[in-house]
């Protein structure tokens, strides 16, 4: 283990971005999680990138402060089930493997986000 934040070894705000710009394409051409960003402006859309960007910097251990609402007031009422947050963490899968993130950071990204389950998923 690394004495280094997971905010530096994912290569600080630019490869943390470099994730959520990978990601979110992802998640919006999906099928099934399609939906959820179905018929919202652009600039909605960019405005969240930037939240989750934050999000994850500042949770890493970055220098940033985040600004956004926390995730179960953010994701209420989207009835998130379990098999939608089964596919997201496919692309969140495929997402760290196309960025060829080290094994070490992808178990700590998978971590703190298996911890954020219980907030966002809310219908089976
Ligand atoms: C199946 C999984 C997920 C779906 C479908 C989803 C969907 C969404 C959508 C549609 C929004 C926009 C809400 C709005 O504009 O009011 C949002 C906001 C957000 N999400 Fe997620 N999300 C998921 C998982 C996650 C995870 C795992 C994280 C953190 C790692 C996350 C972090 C955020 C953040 C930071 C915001 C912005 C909060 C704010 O507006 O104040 N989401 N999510």
């Amino acid at each position: 283990m690394s004495d280094k934040s997971l905010y530096e070894r994912l290569g600080g705000y630019d490869g943390i971005s470099e994730f959520a710009n990978n990601l979110l394409p992802r998640l919006q051409a999906d099928d099934q999680l399609g939906r959820f960003w179905k018929n919202r402006g652009e600039d909605g859309i960019d405005r969240e990138k930037q939240l989750l960007i934050d999000f994850l910097c500042a949770n890493a251990g970055g220098p940033v402060y985040y600004t956004g609402r926390d995730m179960k007031l953010s994701h209420k009422g989207m009835e998130i089930s379990e098999s939608d947050w089964e596919v997201f963490f496919g692309h969140a899968g495929a997402t760290m493997e196309t960025l060829a993130v080290p094994q070490q950071e992808c178990d700590d990204i998978v971590a703190f986000v298996s911890g954020l389950k219980e907030d966002i998923v809310e219908s089976k």
